[in-house]
């Protein structure tokens, strides 16, 4: 079961092919919810997602029916990290304005008060998240000279742990999120946290879209309220709220945070292992059930 163009699979086409298969190598992409593991009841026996973030599977009922769930975690790091660290340094600048602006030929030379972005150097970094990402971001932010913080729901014992998450995000020049999409995190940063974060402050976003609510997101953008924000995902991708694509000082990328040749590779690779291991009755690394 495999297609060589890049498009999805749709619900249907999973729940169709699912019943002929012991493995499903899947995408971010791709739900794999009740009903598909439902239709590869009796033969299929591991789910492995070429993505760290397993929020496309219904883990649950993967588990229920002894089928394993692997992912691909640990070689996408430093390339989202890299990814999250473009984003700062885009959003704080303006870049994506400023680029669109001689694109369309509206610069008209230089000026003393155009784009007048806000340092990344000697800035405050809350990190929403601390681990594996999180971590190779707050050593990224080192070489900038910034201070950094950061939150996690157990204390790291790491310098920089604030334990409450709004006394960070209003700490915060920056607050860039890392952690998985789950019942608590999602529209963690609603209307009453942006409203905690500095009006000269930058949000960005490589984890999961739904962790914020690009509605608020783009109201507190429009009032001013946020500086600016960098996102790479979105709440339906591959949807953007048309709020989000009309409001100012946003830099908007379509979900690239591991897109380097090497990286992807590795992914693939290691979701493949996973099955490997699973279908020769070994226990893989990767396992997240
Ligand atoms: C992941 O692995 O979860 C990333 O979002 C893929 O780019």
């Amino acid at each position: 079961m495999q297609r060589s163009d890049d498009r999805p699979f749709t619900h249907d086409e999973l729940v169709a092919a699912v019943p002929d298969v012991d493995a499903l190598v899947c995408l971010l992409t791709d739900r794999i919810d009740a009903e598909v593991i439902d239709a590869g009841a009796g033969r299929l026996k591991v789910v492995s997602n070429v993505a760290v973030g397993f929020d496309n599977i219904d883990v649950a009922a993967a588990t229920a029916r002894a089928v394993a769930v692997c992912n691909s975690p640990g070689v996408l790091d430093e390339t989202t990290a890299d990814l999250a660290f473009a984003l700062i340094l885009a959003a704080s600048r303006l870049l994506s304005e400023a680029e669109r602006d001689v694109r369309a030929g509206r610069w008209k030379g230089w000026g003393i008060d155009q784009y007048l972005g806000r340092d990344v150097h000697g800035a405050t970094l809350g990190l929403v998240g601390y681990g594996r990402i999180g971590r190779a971001v707050a050593r990224r932010a080192e070489g900038f000279d910034m201070r950094v913080l950061h939150h996690a729901r157990r204390d790291t014992g790491s310098p920089g742990y604030v334990a409450d998450l709004d006394a960070l995000v209003a700490d915060a020049d920056v607050v860039s999120l890392h952690v998985p999409l789950s019942d608590e995190t999602r529209h963690l940063f609603d209307a009453r946290r942006l409203a905690q974060m500095k009006s000269t402050a930058v949000l960005v976003n490589t984890s999961r879209g739904p962790i914020v609510d690009e509605e608020a997101l783009a109201v507190a953008l429009e009032a001013g309220t946020v500086f600016a924000a960098g996102l790479d995902v979105y709440e339906h991708e591959p949807a953007v709220h048309p709020r989000l694509l009309a409001a100012p000082r946003t830099v908007l990328l379509p979900h690239v945070g591991s897109a380097s040749v090497a990286t992807r590779t590795r992914m693939a690779r290691v979701a493949s292992e996973g099955v490997r291991a699973v279908l020769a009755g070994e226990r893989p690394a990767n396992l997240v059930t």
